[in-house]
């Protein structure tokens, strides 16, 4: 299919709730990749600074996730429903319980982040047999009803029917407010659950905020959360679905503050750009619900399953931790953190193998159309970046965690330049 025949079809068919045409009317469509390349069918290279939403953290065509493949696709079994056990399910199970906290010895195979988030909800409810849910301002979730309930931002609540009534947000520590002053807040609400008799049954945090800007809880929130959680016996669920299994150069966000949640939720670049989530507890939340309690039909895929393993493997046999912590993020912050300086930028925040550049006007106001502005121009300059921010105010780049370091250097280099030059 030509690239026009496959836009015209897109554009006529397509719901019109899909992002396909959110940046340029005329995106480039892409028809193989390599790496951190995408090529389009005249072989133009582009550099995916984007991942797939964070989901391709391996780049393109690794051979480890081709050899996985290859492997299922060898047995001729696609799926077996939910009511057989699969080998490969069973080496996802043995790969993520090696880098879990010792205590989640349970794992629940989903589809995608937001049906993972659906599930810990539904079993902590079960566990508990409280109702009530706790999340953060700014949090992204995911786009389900239950977990919009507990995402942060108007465009995308308003029109719906949430589950607002039994829901508190509570502050996250960012701008204005301290990990003191949010955790007083919590302590607050706890509180007056406790003497109501009404305590929540889940509380659901990132310990980066990625979708609102790279907001980081720090190690500080998260170990006085977790705390308060036990003393008031709230189970605590960590969404790890963008910043798990390699990110921020631990397997975990919350690894930097050395907390143990009751939930660890995962999903996106665990397979490699497969649609698999997982959601892993002890006994007292997984281990106990009767079979058929929460179940889909593709629920742990072999193909999903062989990837995450494939995906899992490759990070730990490459050292790809090491490479985020030693390689990639010391040459972003070197390249980007001086941008600092220049008018319209209010802030570059990183987390391992990612960084949010902030953009605002002279009044102070979110800037979103520069930060659309310089995504369009770095995507003519064959570098694709994406948006991000409550409202848009930030350039995001999110490469594989493979990325050597020349090609990142080349990227940053001109995006400077971009950047100076719309200063
Ligand atoms: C932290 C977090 N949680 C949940 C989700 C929802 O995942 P999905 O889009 O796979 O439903 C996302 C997606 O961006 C996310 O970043």
């Amino acid at each position: 299919m030509t690239p026009d025949h496959t836009l015209r079809l897109t554009r006529d068919h397509e719901s019109t709730s899909a992002n396909t045409f959110r940046l340029v009317p005329d995106p480039p469509v892409f028809v193989r990749g390599e790496g951190p390349w995408l090529l389009t069918a005249d072989g133009t290279r582009y550099l995916d600074l984007v991942c797939g939403s964070a989901t391709t953290s391996l780049g393109h065509g690794h051979p480890a996730h081709l050899a996985a493949l290859q492997e299922v696709m060898a047995t001729g079994i696609m799926h077996t429903g939910t009511r057989l056990p699969s080998p490969f399910r069973a080496a996802l199970y043995d790969r993520l319980l090696a880098i879990l906290p010792p205590e989640l010895t349970r794992i629940q195979l989903v589809n995608s982040g937001a049906e993972a988030i659906e599930a810990a909800i539904k079993s902590a409810q079960f566990a508990t047999g409280r109702s009530r849910l706790v999340a953060f301002d700014g949090g992204y979730h995911g786009r389900t009803l239950g977990a919009l309930s507990l995402t942060s931002g108007d465009r995308i609540r308003a029109p719906f029917h949430l589950l607002e009534a039994s829901i508190d947000i509570l502050p996250y520590p960012g701008p204005g407010v301290t990990p003191d002053q949010a955790l007083a807040a919590a302590e607050t609400l706890f509180a007056q659950r406790f003497e109501a008799r009404d305590l929540p049954a889940l509380v659901l945090v990132e310990a980066v905020q990625a979708v609102s800007g790279l907001y980081s809880a720090g190690a500080s929130f998260l170990v006085g959360l977790s705390s308060l959680c036990r003393a008031y016996d709230i189970p605590l669920a960590l969404d790890e679905i963008w910043n798990g299994i390699g990110r921020t150069g631990r397997w975990f966000g919350f690894d930097y503050s050395g907390i143990y949640p009751d939930f660890v939720i995962m999903g996106k670049s665990l397979s490699g750009g497969l649609p698999l989530s997982a959601l892993a507890a002890s006994d007292r939340f997984l281990g106990r619900w009767p079979a058929g309690m929460h179940t889909s039909t593709f629920q742990g895929n072999p193909l999903a399953c062989a990837m995450a393993v494939a995906t899992l493997d490759t990070i730990t046999n490459y050292n790809l931790l090491g490479h985020v912590t030693d390689v990639i993020a010391p040459i972003m912050a070197a390249a980007l953190e001086p941008l600092l300086n220049l008018p319209g930028i209010s802030d570059v925040r990183m987390a391992g193998a990612q960084v949010a550049i902030e953009f605002r006007d002279p009044g102070g106001q979110p800037d979103p159309a520069r930060a659309v502005a310089l995504q369009t121009r770095l995507l003519h300059h064959h570098i694709l970046a994406y948006g991000g921010g409550r409202s848009g105010e930030c350039l995001m780049l999110v490469p594989p965690i493979t990325l050597a370091a020349e090609p990142l250097s080349e990227a940053l280099s001109k995006l400077k330049e971009l950047v100076e030059s719309t200063a």
